[in-house]
């Protein structure tokens, strides 16, 4: 059995203060005031399941370009609805030339279901950890083409403000940044057409 999670989606925006807040500091200090708001959502009970049990989460109504953040095993995790437009951003040679690992060949970042371009089970759907993978703050979500505050021919992504690591919206690092390896895909699997359950594998009975 699993808990189930309804968790709204957040505008980009919101989620920009959101996340710059919760990531002022560094590493451990950054994880534990972000993890803050969503554990607070929780019962004592409901926390203590949360930290080991799969979460299923509806994704009914999250619109495009809008990601939403639940928590599982004690850690923040996305799940984002990329738009056609971003999905073809991910396949931009200018894009894939900047990457450190475009294809995906650190396999222990994600299941090998999501050994692909978008990194998911379904292009449109993305599953992250949230957590940057240099020392674990957590990035902000920065779905803002051609921003001129981030790297030249920005695609759309995920910066962290602790070191400057980007990410694109596949969760793919940037080369030339301190984190090494793309954001996490979590084992995950769909339930329904519009329910996720993270924490177990798409191929799980
Ligand atoms: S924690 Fe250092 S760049 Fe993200």
């Amino acid at each position: 059995m699993s808990d189930i999670l309804l968790a709204p989606p957040c505008a980009p925006d919101a989620h920009r203060r959101q996340l710059t807040f919760a990531t002022v500091g560094v590493g451990g200090a950054g994880i534990v005031a972000a993890a803050v708001p969503f554990v607070s959502s929780f019962s004592p009970s409901e926390r203590a399941k949360a930290l080991g049990a799969a979460v299923t989460v509806s994704i009914e109504g999250l619109p495009e370009e809008r990601l939403m953040t639940v928590e599982w095993r004690g850690k923040p995790v996305w799940i984002l609805r990329r738009s056609a437009a971003q999905q073809q951003r991910l396949q931009s040679p200018d894009l894939l030339n900047v990457l450190a690992d475009p294809a995906s060949l650190r396999r222990e970042q994600q299941p090998d279901y999501a050994e692909n371009p978008q990194r998911s089970i379904r292009p449109e759907i993305g599953v992250f950890v949230a957590l940057c993978t240099h020392l674990g703050c957590i990035p902000a979500y920065r779905p803002d083409a051609g921003a001129t505050d981030l790297r030249a021919g920005w695609p759309g992504g995920f910066f962290c403000p602790c070191h400057g690591s980007a990410f694109d919206l596949a969760g793919r690092v940037f080369r030339n940044v301190p984190a090494p390896s793309n954001l996490e895909v979590p084992p995950h699997r769909y339930v329904s057409d519009l329910a996720i359950e993270v924490g177990t594998d798409k191929n799980a009975n």
